[in-house]
């Protein structure tokens, strides 16, 4: 085993040196990181006993950092069943981080807005909602219908399903 492997410190190693590298190219504070600490059972991902402790001691150290922002997921799964994963990660993370926090997956607009409400966030990320809806925040702010998307074409290589939904402004000019 190398300096990168057993310990929770050797195993996050790595992701402090990339962090640390770029910072010699870029400012810190544009720079953003994304984590799925609940990602369970899919993609090839099995946590463990070791995952959430692992995740926090990431989320802890980088309060010694002055990124943009953390950008963590809600579980993409049901992961209730599992003992040792968290199924709120906002509610786990939002006391720990002391910089920006962003969070993501299977938000609506009003869950977005609860969780801003209730400070667990400072942002909240849209994924497919935003495919099919390249207007999102301007249908937010008017309670505009959204666009369903299709899951057919989300990995599907040309312009179809990424690039050719309309805007509100392109529907309406019919
Ligand atoms: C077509 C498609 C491609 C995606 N590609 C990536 C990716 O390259 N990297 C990544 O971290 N997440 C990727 N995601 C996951 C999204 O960033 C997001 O976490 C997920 O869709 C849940 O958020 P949502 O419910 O707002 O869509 C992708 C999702 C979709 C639908």
């Amino acid at each position: 085993m190398d300096e990168y492997g057993g310990s929770i410190e050797n195993r996050t190693k790595f992701l402090f040196e990339v962090i640390d590298a770029i910072k010699e190219v870029m400012p810190e504070n544009r720079i953003g990181l994304r984590l799925n600490p609940s990602l369970n059972g899919i993609f090839g991902m099995e946590a463990d006993e070791e995952t959430i402790p692992t995740f926090d001691y990431i989320v802890e150290k980088l309060n010694q950092y002055d990124l943009a922002y953390l950008h963590l997921s809600e579980p993409f799964n049901d992961v209730s069943k599992v003992p040792y994963l968290v199924t709120e990660i906002a509610k786990h993370y939002r006391p720990m981080y002391k910089g920006t926090l962003v969070i993501n997956a299977g938000f609506d607009q009003e869950k977005g807005n609860k969780f801003i409400l209730e400070g667990l966030a400072d942002a909240v990320a849209y994924g497919k909602p935003f495919i099919s809806n390249p207007d999102l925040p301007k249908r937010f702010e008017l309670g505009a219908d959204l666009a369903p998307f299709d899951q057919d074409t989300f990995y599907t290589p040309g312009e179809k399903g990424f690039t050719d939904y309309p805007s509100l402004a392109e529907v309406n000019a019919g």
